[in-house]
């Protein structure tokens, strides 16, 4: 995916991946301390920046979208403060910065002091041979005793065009677990409240979640 494919959806306001909620998987299974530092790659407005934040972390979100950064801290109702570090404008309001450029672009001096990941539509934004530079760039930036979460979703390809893209338990072994311990802490049939797969003609459809702990 190109840039200017995200930048049109915020542009145009399609952005059905977003949730008007905080994510249930995170609340039932987010097991970090909150001294731990949360790298959220691929962000967007999500509301699960706030609570993180709201648990205690510092967090550090990476997004190409302008837009979905400052209609996140509109509505978080937090004026940032805005500065530039390298390639990347940062956003920061409260325990939360947000990074506005190329997750590719992070540097592991960047995410140094990060000892957590939070991933939820991700991975499964990114088209196959992206999704293999995004599991090789997080394991050359991210330092050792890194834990957290994994969402991904589950069909058949064939029966739909990305994005979001269909990871299977397969790949997410293949990708992650030369660096990652990735076991299932949940799997679910969301088909039926999937009304865009359903249109689709789509006849699987499984959210998987992992806690992800480096190796
Ligand atoms: C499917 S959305 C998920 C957003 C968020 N994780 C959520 O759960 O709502 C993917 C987001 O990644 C952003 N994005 C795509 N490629 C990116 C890249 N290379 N670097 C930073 N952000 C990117 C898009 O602008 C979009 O907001």
């Amino acid at each position: 995916m190109q840039p200017e494919f995200w930048h049109k959806k915020w542009a145009s306001g399609q952005i059905g991946f977003h949730l008007p909620e905080v994510n249930p998987y995170l609340q039932r299974h987010w097991a970090v301390s909150a001294a731990a530092r949360v790298l959220v790659p691929l962000c967007g407005k999500s509301l699960d920046l706030a609570w993180l934040a709201g648990r205690g972390h510092q967090v550090l979100g990476v997004e190409l979208s302008e837009k979905a950064i400052e209609d996140f801290f509109s509505e978080y109702q937090v004026q940032p403060q805005i500065s530039q570090k390298g390639a990347f404008k940062v956003y920061r309001g409260d325990a939360i910065e947000l990074w506005c450029g190329d997750f590719f672009a992070l540097t592991a001096a960047d995410v140094a002091d990060c000892a957590a990941l939070y991933d939820r539509a991700a991975l499964i934004a990114l088209p196959a041979p992206m999704r293999e530079r995004y599991a090789a760039h997080l394991q050359q930036i991210l330092p050792q005793g890194v834990h957290g979460l994994l969402i991904t979703l589950d069909y058949d390809q064939a029966q739909m065009p990305g994005p979001p893209f269909a990871v299977g338990d397969d790949e997410v072994q293949r990708l992650l677990s030369g660096a990652w311990q990735v076991p299932v802490l949940e799997e679910q049939d969301v088909l039926g409240e999937s009304g865009k797969f359903l249109q689709a003609g789509v006849t699987r459809l499984e959210e998987r979640v992992y806690r992800v702990s480096s190796r």
